[in-house]
């Protein structure tokens, strides 16, 4: 944990480099994302909606529509369901996608709304998500929580639980209720437990979450690798 700690220092600091004295002044940065545009302060805070920038193709009362169109599994499996896997021609690490994760968990989060279900169909060849304790042969999908309906152009609203920003906040928490949560309040340091592989954020005990990290926001636990 103290490493990702510093590479948020680090991450902040070179931001500021050579202007060490304005950033004491005006970087009171808000958990939630707003305050950064002065004229706008909710501009890029959690909970603000989702800009849209294609139209949208909502059904009748914002219902999904495409059902003549390819299915997604299909289209997932035709773009990237390489067999046999293919070395990467630029060399490039397992840490390209891990950053990518982080970057992805750090802007971008929309609740699912687990009233509002959306399966995918997958054939009965489908090589993962056909095995035998999925007999219906569908992958679980949820629509997003929406926050209001924008009749006259027929769309929901979606709000970015996450601030869009690069702030860590998908890790951190992005209200001072989640940041406090993580924190020991000892020295500045973040809650941890030792075990026999090292120091590691304190593990939720028993129940469908056993042993997954036991912070408020769940994404550490889809970022092994920070
Ligand atoms: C830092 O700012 C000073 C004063 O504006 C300038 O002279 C100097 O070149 C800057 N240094 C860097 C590394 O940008
Ligand atoms: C998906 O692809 C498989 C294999 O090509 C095909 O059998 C199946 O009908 C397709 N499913 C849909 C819903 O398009
Ligand atoms: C969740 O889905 C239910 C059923 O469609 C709907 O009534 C409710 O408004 C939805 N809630 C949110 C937050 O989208």
């Amino acid at each position: 944990m103290s490493s990702l700690l510093l590479l948020f220092i680090f991450t902040r600091i070179s931001v500021a480099l050579n202007s060490t004295t304005q950033w004491l002044i005006t970087d009171i940065q808000s958990m939630d994302g707003s305050g950064n545009n002065l004229e706008h302060p909710l501009w890029g805070a959690a909970g603000q909606p989702y800009l849209r920038i294609t139209p949208v193709q909502y059904g009748p009362n914002q219902s999904p529509t495409g059902a003549n169109r390819p299915n997604a599994r299909n289209v997932s499996n035709t773009l990237f369901g390489q067999k046999p896997f293919l070395q990467n021609t630029y060399g490039i690490s397992d840490f390209a996608p891990a950053w990518g994760v982080m970057l992805h968990l750090d802007l971008t989060f929309a609740a699912t709304n687990s009233s509002d279900p959306f399966p995918i169909p997958v054939s009965s060849s489908d090589p993962v998500f056909n095995f035998p304790n999925n007999p219906e042969n569908f992958i679980p999908v949820f629509r997003a929580g929406h926050v209001g309906v924008d009749v006259e152009s027929n769309m929901r609203v979606i709000p970015n639980a996450f601030t869009p920003y690069i702030d860590c906040s998908g890790l951190y928490g992005n209200s001072i209720a989640d940041m406090n949560n993580m924190r020991s309040f000892i020295g500045g340091k973040l809650k941890s437990v030792n075990s026999p592989m090292g120091e590691f954020p304190p593990r939720v005990v028993g129940g469908p979450y056993n042993g997954y990290f036991a912070f408020n926001i769940p994404n550490i636990n889809m970022m092994p690798r920070v």
